[in-house]
């Protein structure tokens, strides 16, 4: 049966991606769902190489000296880190589990920062012993770090995090008052005051900017006071392009409940922007140029800091999942059931919908009609929903099809992801493209 239910969603494609999708067209990822017997990632570490360059080579143009970490949290393989100990890229870290796993990958201490609030002693202990820049988020938290300082014997390096003034509400960073105390506790205690950061939810280059300026003019009076700071850190919040325009505005202007499972609403302001004119290094380049923030940087001998995670993983991996089950709903749309849950595509945990397209891979041929469906997962949760939107397949998905989500490597892997049901977390499996043949291999070998 065809359904061609007028109510889909309108569609939001990928950017088109011709080396991966020369991948997806070969037998490899059949033959991984048939190994690994349920949903996986695909993971592509040139790609993060060449986001990560891409990035360095905007300070370079602007003669700014800069440095990036990547915001680990933003996916946990192994791969990243990897590549970051090799190419002397910095890991932005938030808890002792993620410092652990990237000086075990060998990133040194002095290439990591250390971010998150109220930070464990654990944490702030090893972080202190290994050199790693510590962004203090509070004055309770700057005594703990200057007590670990004094009993590891040797200095903390510490920037002070900004509350910023555009986002009163935020629970981090320090206001004006706690700032200046902060700094005199720095003055007088064994600890390397580096500089200062904030973190701005949201992906405005020119507030960005605005607050990089004020941290500048803030570095300017900490060393009045005798202090170092020499360096700034914007975090992140580099946005990613994950669809064209047209695609973006049209997808905007005509989804409604209809277009949904059940009747699922959602606004605007609860999607991610898919569409961004201004991603990544473009992103950068932007909040250089604002107000002219690349010469006020190298005027006042400022390093710039920062913390991309989503953007260093843009189009550096995809989630495959195999279909077990489709059901026709008389009411003009189908229910495709994966053989994994939404916990492994996390935007759908909050309140939102991961909007890229699934790509449909027949595992055979067949001459069918479009088909409308959404996606559920293999769970007994009525709202464990992969795609709550009615997606338009060229054909009507069948048992043993796969069906690949795009661009998922930034936040959506496993972020959310859980052994609910007992169903197997997702392996990832790094594609290896750097010979003349792509050679898989597990990111993390399974455990024995
Ligand atoms: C302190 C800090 N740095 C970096 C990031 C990474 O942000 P993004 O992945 O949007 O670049 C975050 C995300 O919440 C963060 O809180």
């Amino acid at each position: 049966m065809a359904l061609t239910d007028p109510t889909a969603a309108p569609p939001l494609p990928a950017h088109p991606d011709p080396q991966l999708d020369a991948v997806l067209a070969g037998s490899l990822p059949h033959e991984l769902s048939y190994a690994i017997g349920g949903p996986f990632h695909l993971l592509l570490p040139d790609r993060f190489d060449a986001n990560a360059a891409a990035f360095t080579a905007v300070l370079d143009e602007f003669g700014v000296e800069g440095y990036v970490y990547y915001a680990k949290k933003a996916n946990k393989a192994a791969a990243w880190i990897e590549r970051c100990a090799l190419s002397g890229l910095g890991v932005d870290v938030a808890s002792a589990g993620e410092l652990r796993d990237a000086l075990g990958h060998g990133v040194r201490g002095e290439h990591i920062a250390v971010t998150g609030p109220a930070k464990a002693d654990a944490l702030l202990r090893v972080a202190v012993l290994q050199g790693c820049l510590i962004a203090v988020d509070a004055l309770d938290e700057l005594d703990r770090v200057i007590a670990q300082a004094r009993s590891a014997g040797r200095p903390a390096r510490v920037l002070l995090r900004r509350l910023p003034p555009a986002q009163p509400h935020s629970r981090f960073g320090m206001d004006d008052g706690e700032l200046e105390t902060a700094l005199v506790r720095c003055r007088e205690a064994d600890v390397t005051m580096e500089g200062f950061s904030f973190h701005l939810s949201g992906y405005d280059p020119l507030m960005r900017a605005r607050l990089a300026a004020e941290l500048v003019d803030l570095c300017l009076k900490a060393r009045a006071l005798g202090l170092r700071a020499d360096r700034i850190s914007i975090g992140g919040g580099f946005a990613v392009d994950y669809t064209g325009a047209e695609h973006w505005e049209r997808f905007l202007r005509e989804q409604r409940p209809e277009h949904y499972h059940a009747g699922k609403s959602f606004g605007p302001a609860d999607f991610y922007p898919y569409h961004s004119p201004l991603a990544g290094p473009d992103a950068l380049r932007a909040v250089l140029t604002t107000d002219s923030l690349a010469e006020r940087l190298r005027e006042a001998g400022v390093m710039l800091l920062m913390e991309p995670g989503r953007a260093l993983l843009d189009r550096a991996g995809c989630t495959v999942f195999r279909i077990q089950g489709v059901k026709d709903r008389s009411s003009g749309y189908g229910i495709v059931t994966v053989d994994g849950s939404s916990l492994s595509l996390s935007e759908q945990w909050f309140n939102s919908e991961y909007l890229p397209d699934p790509v449909l891979l027949p595992a055979q041929e067949s001459a069918s009609e479009p088909y409308a469906a959404c996606v559920g997962g293999a769970t007994c949760l009525e709202s464990d929903m992969v795609t709550w939107r009615k997606v338009r397949f060229p054909t009507r998905p069948a048992v043993g099809d796969l069906l690949v989500y795009p661009n998922t490597a930034g936040y959506q892997m496993d972020s959310n992801e859980s052994p609910f049901h007992e169903l197997p977390l997702p392996p990832k499996v790094v594609l290896d493209t750097a010979g003349r043949s792509t050679r898989w291999r597990f990111d993390r070998p399974p455990l024995a």
